[in-house]
C-alpha cells in the first residue's frame, strides 16, 4: 500500500517538475531567439544606413564616395534602381530572392539561410528618391547558436529530472517513514485491543447467560436487562473479531501461503449457504468452473467470499435470485457474486468498500451489521494481488466481481504460476 503511495508521490513530483522545467526552457528559448533576432535587425539597419549614405545612383550606375567595402563578414549589400532593377552588389551572402519592395524584411532558406532588409535610398543633396538598397546577413551562425542553446536546455532539463527523480526517491522515503510507522502502531493497537477485549467480553456474556439460566428470584424486568447485556456483548465480540481480521489482513505476509482449490472452496460455501437462501425462498445458483487454483490464505479467502455471499442473500428480498459464477480469464480468476436484490445507488458505489460504511445509517442491534464486511473482503482481495469491483443498479440488483491471480495445477502435481 505504502509502496503505491510512494510511487504516486514520486510520479506527481516528476510531472510537476517536468511542466515547470519545460515552461522555463521554452521561455528562455523564446526570449533568447527574440533578442538574437533583434540584434540581427539592428545590425542590418546600421548596415543599410551606411549603404544608403554617400552614394550616387545615376544612369544605372552606383557610385560610392570611396569605393570602400561596407558589408562585413557574413553580410552583403545590393543596390537597385527606382524600378527595382538590380545594379550592383557587395559581400558574400547576398539574397537570391527577387526584390520585394512591399516588405522591408525578407528571409530565404536556400541556397543558404539569410535575412534581408530593404530600404529606399534618397539622394544626399536633393533628397530625391534614387533607388533601393537591400542588405542581408547569413543566418548560419544565429542558427548554430540557437541549436547549441536547444541542446543545452534539453540536456539541462533531462539532467535536472534524473537528479530530482533520485532526490524524490529519497525524499518520499523520508516523508513516508513516520506515516508507515504510525500506521503499523495503529494496526498493532487495533489487533491488541481486539484481542484483549475478548476475555472481558466473554466474562460478561457468560455471566449474563448464567444469570438468565438461574433466573428464579430475578424480576422479569431485570431478566430483560440481562438479555440485553448478553446481546450487546455478542455484538461487541463480533465487532472485535472483525477488527482483528482487518488488522491481521493488513499485516499479512505471503510466505505462509498455500495453493488453494477455489473450485472446492466456493462449492462448499454454496452448499453451506443454500439452506439460508432456501429459507428466504431465494434461488441460489452456482456456475463454478473446475480446476481453479490460486496461491493464498484459505481462511481469509473463505472469509472474503462468505462476506459477499452473505450480503447477496441478506440484501435480496424473498423469492430473488443469487448466483456465484467462477471461471478463469487469462492469468486471472474471475468470481462474480450476483443478485437481483435492492441494489446500491450510483453515488454510494465508491463508498461500499470503506470501513464502517453502510447504506442504512441506523445501527440496529438486531441487524448485527457494522459495515465492515466489504472492507474486509476488499483488503483480503488486495493482499492476494486482486481487486473487487461492483456493478449495481438501485432496485435491480448488484454484482460483485472479484479478480484474483491464478495458478495452474499441472498433471504431475507441480504448480506453475501464471
Ligand atoms: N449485495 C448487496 N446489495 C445491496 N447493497 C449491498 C450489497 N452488499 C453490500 N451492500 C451495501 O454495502 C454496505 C456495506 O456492506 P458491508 O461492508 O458488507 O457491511 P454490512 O453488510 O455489515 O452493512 C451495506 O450496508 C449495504 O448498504
Ligand atoms: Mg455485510
Amino acid at each position: 500500500m505504502f509502496q503505491k503511495i510512494r510511487y504516486q508521490l514520486l510520479l506527481s513530483n516528476l510531472i510537476v517538475l517536468t511542466i515547470i522545467l519545460t515552461a522555463f526552457a521554452i521561455t528562455v528559448r523564446i526570449t533568447f531567439a527574440y533578442s538574437l533576432n533583434q540584434q540581427l535587425i539592428d545590425r542590418l539597419n546600421t548596415l543599410a544606413r551606411a549603404a544608403a549614405t554617400g552614394i550616387d545612383i545615376e544612369d544605372g550606375e552606383v557610385e560610392t564616395d570611396d569605393e570602400e567595402i561596407i558589408a562585413g563578414q557574413n553580410q552583403a549589400v545590393q543596390w537597385f534602381d527606382v524600378e527595382g532593377e538590380f545594379l550592383a552588389q557587395q559581400g558574400e551572402y547576398p539574397l537570391s530572392l527577387p526584390l520585394d519592395i512591399s516588405q522591408s524584411l525578407q528571409k530565404q532558406n536556400s541556397p543558404y539561410p539569410a535575412q534581408g532588409l530593404t530600404t529606399p535610398v534618397n539622394d544626399d543633396e536633393s533628397g530625391e528618391f534614387v533607388g533601393y538598397v537591400r542588405v542581408s546577413e547569413s543566418l548560419t551562425e544565429v542558427q548554430s547558436i540557437t541549436r547549441r542553446l536547444d541542446l543545452g536546455l534539453g540536456g539541462g532539463v533531462f539532467v535536472s529530472l534524473v537528479l530530482s527523480g533520485f532526490g524524490g526517491i529519497w525524499l518520499t522515503r523520508q516523508a513516508m517513514q513516520p506515516i508507515e510507522e504510525n500506521f503499523q502502531r495503529l494496526q498493532q493497537f487495533t489487533s491488541d485491543a481486539s484481542h484483549e477485549l475478548r476475555s472481558p467480553l466473554m466474562a460478561i456474556k457468560t455471566n449474563a447467560a448464567v444469570a438468565l439460566k438461574y433466573s428464579e428470584g430475578i424480576r422479569s424486568k431485570d431478566s430483560e436487562k440481562f438479555q440485553m447485556i448478553g446481546s450487546a456483548a455478542n455484538q461487541m465480540t463480533r465487532l472485535t473479531e472483525r477488527l482483528l481480521i482487518l488488522a491481521r489482513t493488513d499485516k499479512l505476509t505471503q510466505p505462509d501461503w498455500e495453493i488453494v482449490n477455489l473450485t472446492s472452496l466456493l462449492s462448499k460455501l454454496w452448499q453451506f449457504y443454500n439452506p439460508h437462501a432456501l429459507r428466504k425462498k431465494i434461488d441460489f445458483k452456482d456456475k463454478i468452473a473446475g480446476n481453479l487454483y490460486l496461491r493464498g490464505d484459505k481462511v481469509l479467502l473463505t472469509q472474503l467470499f462468505t462476506n459477499l455471499i452473505k450480503n447477496a442473500i441478506y440484501y435480496t428480498p424473498l423469492g430473488g435470485v443469487v448466483e456465484i459464477i467462477a471461471k478463469p480469464l487469462g492469468s486471472n480468476l474471475i468470481i462474480k457474486v450476483q443478485d437481483n436484490g435492492i441494489g446500491i445507488a450510483p453515488e454510494y458505489l465508491e463508498k461500499v468498500f470503506e470501513r464502517f460504511w453502510r447504506a442504512e445509517k441506523s445501527r440496529s442491534y438486531k441487524a448485527k451489521k457494522f459495515g465492515l464486511g466489504l472492507a474486509i473482503a476488499q483488503t483480503i482481495a488486495q493482499k492476494h494481488g486482486g481487486l473487487i469491483t461492483v456493478d449495481s443498479q438501485l432496485g435491480k440488483g448488484s454484482c460483485f466481481t472479484t479478480r484474483l491471480p491464478r495458478v495452474e495445477k499441472l498433471k504431475n502435481k507441480k504448480l506453475y504460476y501464471r
